[in-house]
């Protein structure tokens, strides 16, 4: 048979296709805009003229009846324009998720990779990381997609909030609690799953790889607490800590890596929902910001409006209270089934569902959905290799192995000697289980491997026991732990957290190990012949102060959710191929934070009631660890090398005097100038060295401390983070820019950010560089 032949059949089967597709209103497009259909013909397929005129062409062509079906996430085919269905309800927090609506892990694509926990992966402070994290994962989506095993492009993740109470059972999936880092993880990641150059700035006419969304805006960090429920709960946020504690995240999000979605929280914001709120959706985020995309509501968040906050008094009164806000998106079903009434009644106008739909399909085109087969175009050839590759699993290793953070080292016990150490006891529940590795919003991994199995191998002999029945450890079974521990070398105690007691919906109540948990690690450590090695694996922080105290407890290491390949990052870094260089990025506090009621939004501490504030930035109280804490198998050595200035001056401007209690004169950064604002910039040379004897790559963190001691100011600031690799011996300089308009600002009541006037220091390690503000 000839190639004519072949063609002439295939011409005639297109034909008989497009004839279908024209005849019959039942058969879906399996894509937008196909150019062997008549559809094609209309200007929204055409892709020279701008995406904005293609969306105003298509709304225009939409009855009231599809066009309100679209504003919901599971949008339907309309076969009569050839446009396809769409699922815009798909996650990628740290890998590509089962946890949305548009993903299936059931076709030739068995899992996908599996990376860190989010939490964790912050703990190596390297942004370059988290970019490269996420470029896997957008790859790998887009590779899902192509497999047909993918209903949308649209991937609901990160979740930036920061992580302002430790009790939060969704902490896990942030980057931490101090607004710079979730900021700059916002960032990376966005950046990373869209396509976009680790400096930003590549997406040509904002074309996108995968559409990323930042979320939960605003203030939304906690579940289910003591009654306190997300659907209801209304956050009492104070200007001040919503302009530098709460709203910095989302605005890096949206102005520097240009996230094409922002999704609204269910809870309110001092009276009004989230999703309800103009102020905030068009006039800070869409028109002070310039977002470029959509936003979309928590999955039922318009509906509870009406069902639970009361706040809606009829159902159309959520349709038109959202719709009139700037809302464009609808997870949940309230929208199709409420907004025709709306309509009806007069209380939204088809304009507003015109908006809603032109930012939705602007993002369907970006993606290259209406420019015919996607199969055919950019990424349309990214192959179902590329998920679970091997170069894949390698990143998900070395976040694991650079996130892992040392908490205790006494008398250097560890690493272990792999020569030395002939027989190992592994003790607890969460050591031979490979999905409590994951974390949650995850998705089917491509190979499961437990902490255990990590460990086999680098010990002639490994004994187990669970220790408990299960992660809470209602039932610890000391006697028998404790015999294997005695006839072991070393002992590695697996202990922690899992998802049935910190997850989305449930916040903790306690800040300590759950059940018999530190009972039976004191037992095993009084028991066994050496020191011994606590493994903790949580999200959230827990106080372990028995540990850090007990002289028994030689080492403690803290692997949040490792992801897929965490077990053979611990391997390695117990038994010294590779040295740990993680920092916690939130604070462990003590079990008396758990007094601190959950649902006081205040990040500030207030002196009259004892309130202790929150973060690092503002707590007063006694810490277990420290943000920024993590040590390492080698010291490091840190100098300030050079700093350009020292005396900044801003003068002639309008001086705010001390109003605040015991505060000092400042001036506003709104009325510095850009121009000074340059001039004032720091140029600050860290020199640091690796004194020991082992390579390392070591993040360094630099904080700014102001020496006024009030409230009102950050107790200190981190400014800076940067990851070096250092040979053992070795030196390097790490250079800063620091921006006293955004380093040294800090919000006043009313939400405007000044600088304080007087002496600060920077701050590395135990170094200090005095710098003095003249105003
Ligand atoms: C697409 O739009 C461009 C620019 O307006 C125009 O020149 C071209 O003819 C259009 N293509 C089709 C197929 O209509
Ligand atoms: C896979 O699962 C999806 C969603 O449940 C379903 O629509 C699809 O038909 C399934 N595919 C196969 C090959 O079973
Ligand atoms: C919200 O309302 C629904 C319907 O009335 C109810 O079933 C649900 O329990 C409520 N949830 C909360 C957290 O109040
Ligand atoms: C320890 O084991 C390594 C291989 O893992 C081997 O190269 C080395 O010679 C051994 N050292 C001693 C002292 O036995
Ligand atoms: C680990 O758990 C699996 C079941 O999930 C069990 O079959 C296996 O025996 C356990 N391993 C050990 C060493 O107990
Ligand atoms: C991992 O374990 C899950 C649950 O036991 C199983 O469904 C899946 O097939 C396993 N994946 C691999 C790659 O072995
Ligand atoms: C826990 O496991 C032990 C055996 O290790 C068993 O005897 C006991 O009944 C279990 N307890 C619970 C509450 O499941
Ligand atoms: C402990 O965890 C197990 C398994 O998740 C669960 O069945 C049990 O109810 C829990 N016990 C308590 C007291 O929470
Ligand atoms: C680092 O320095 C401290 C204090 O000088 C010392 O106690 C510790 O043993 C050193 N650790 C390493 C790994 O060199
Ligand atoms: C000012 O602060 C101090 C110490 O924090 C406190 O004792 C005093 O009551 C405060 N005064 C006012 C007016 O708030
Ligand atoms: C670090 O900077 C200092 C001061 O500028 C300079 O003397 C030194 O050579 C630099 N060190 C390295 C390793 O570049």
């Amino acid at each position: 048979m000839g190639q004519p032949m072949t063609n002439k059949v295939i011409v005639t089967f297109i034909f008989f296709i497009s004839v279908l597709v024209l005849q019959t209103e039942s058969i879906q497009p399996p894509f937008s805009c196909d150019s062997n259909s008549v559809t094609s013909a209309f200007p929204f397929c055409n892709a020279s003229l701008p995406i904005s005129q293609r969306a105003k062409d298509l709304v225009s062509r939409l009855t009231v009846d599809e066009k309100i079906l679209q504003l919901v996430h599971t949008a339907p085919a309309i076969p009569r324009l050839g446009i396809s269905a769409f699922q815009w309800w798909s996650e990628g927090l740290h890998g590509v998720s089962k946890s949305g609506r548009g993903m299936s892990f059931n076709g030739t694509i068995k899992g996908a990779t599996q990376f860190p926990q989010v939490i964790l992966t912050a703990s190596a402070f390297d942004e370059n990381l988290w970019y490269r994290i996420a470029q896997a994962i957008g790859r790998e989506a887009r590779a899902v997609y192509n497999a047909g095993q993918l209903q949308g492009l649209t991937l609901w993740s990160p979740n930036i909030n920061i992580f302002r109470d430790p009790r939060w059972g969704r902490g896990q999936e942030t980057p931490g609690e101090d607004p710079m880092v979730v900021g700059k993880y916002g960032v990376a990641y966005v950046r990373g799953l869209q396509g976009d150059s680790f400096e930003g700035g590549k997406l040509k006419d904002g074309h996108l790889q995968i559409s990323a969304c930042c979320k939960h805006f605003i203030a939304q960090d906690m579940d289910n607490w003591n009654g306190f429920h997300r659907y209801t709960f209304d956050a009492q946020v104070l200007k001040q800590d919503l302009a530098d504690s709460y709203e910095p995240p989302f605005k890096s999000c949206v102005e520097q890596g240009k996230a094409s979605s922002i999704m609204c929280a269910y809870s309110l914001i001092n009276g009004i929902p989230n999703c309800a709120n103009y102020d905030l959706l068009t006039t800070t985020v869409r028109e002070k910001w310039g977002l470029q995309g959509y936003i979309v509501s928590d999955c039922d968040a318009v509906n509870v409006m009406y069902a639970n906050q009361s706040y809606a008094k009829e159902p159309e009164d959520a349709v038109a209270a959202t719709l009139k806000a700037g809302m464009d998106l609808n997870c949940g079903s309230h929208l199709k089934l409420y907004t025709k009434l709306a309509l009806e009644k007069q209380k939204v106008q088809e304009s507003d569902i015109d908006r809603a739909l032109h930012n939705l399909f602007s993002i369907r085109m970006r993606l290259g959905l209406f420019n015919g087969d996607p199969g055919k175009l950019e990424y349309g050839d990214i192959s179902a290799a590329e998920v679970c590759s091997e170069k894949h699993r390698e990143l998900a290793l070395e976040a694991a192995r650079n996130s892992i953070v040392l908490l205790k080292n006494s008398d250097r016990l560890l690493p272990l000697s792999k020569n030395k150490t002939s027989s190992l006891a592994v003790i607890g529940p969460n050591a031979n289980d490979s999905k409590i590795l994951l974390g949650n919003y995850h998705g089917d991994p491509c190979n499961n491997v437990t902490l255990l199995q990590g460990l086999q191998g680098y010990a002639a002999n490994t004994m187990y026991h669970p220790g408990c029945n299960f992660t809470n450890c209602t039932f610890a079974a000391i006697d028998e732990a404790v015999d294997i521990a005695k006839k072991a070398d070393y002992v590695v105690l697996v202990m922690g957290l899992d998802q049935t007691l910190e997850r989305e919906s449930l916040d903790r109540t306690e800040l300590g190990l759950p059940g018999m948990q530190e009972k039976l690690v004191t037992a095993i450590a009084q028991a066994a012949s050496k020191p011994v090695i606590l493994v903790l694996m949580c999200g959230g922080p827990v106080d372990v102060s028995f540990a850090k105290d007990n002289q028994k407890i030689g080492g403690i290491l803290w692997v949040g959710y490792p992801g897929e390949v965490g077990a053979a990052a611990l391997a390695e870094i117990l038994f010294g191929e590779h040295n740990p260089g993680g920092k916690l990025p939130v604070t462990w506090y003590p079990k008396e934070f758990n007094k601190v009621p959950m649902n006081d939004m205040r990040m500030r501490p207030v002196s009259s009631n004892g309130y202790p504030g929150r973060t690092y930035r503002f707590y007063k109280g006694p810490k277990v660890f420290e943000f920024g804490y993590g040590l390492s198998y080698t010291n490091y050595s840190y100098s300030f090398a050079s700093v350009n200035q020292n005396k900044l001056h801003f003068k002639n401007l309008k001086v705010n005097k001390a109003t605040e209690n015991c505060s000092v004169p400042n001036i506003a950064v709104s009325d510095i100038g850009s121009e000074v604002c340059n001039n004032a910039m720091i140029t600050v040379k860290v020199a640091v060295k690796n004194q020991g004897e082992m390579a390392g790559k070591h993040p360094v963190l630099l904080f700014l401390r102001h020496s006024n001691t009030v409230d009102e100011v950050p107790r200190k600031t981190l400014i800076g983070f940067k990851s070096v690799n250092l040979e053992a011996g070795c030196n390097t300089n790490v250079t800063f820019d620091v921006k006293p308009c955004e380093h040294f600002a800090r919000a006043n009541k009313d939400g405007s950010l000044v600088i304080d006037e007087g002496k600060y220091s920077l701050l590395v390690g135990d170094e200090e560089y005095s710098v003095t503000v003249f105003v």
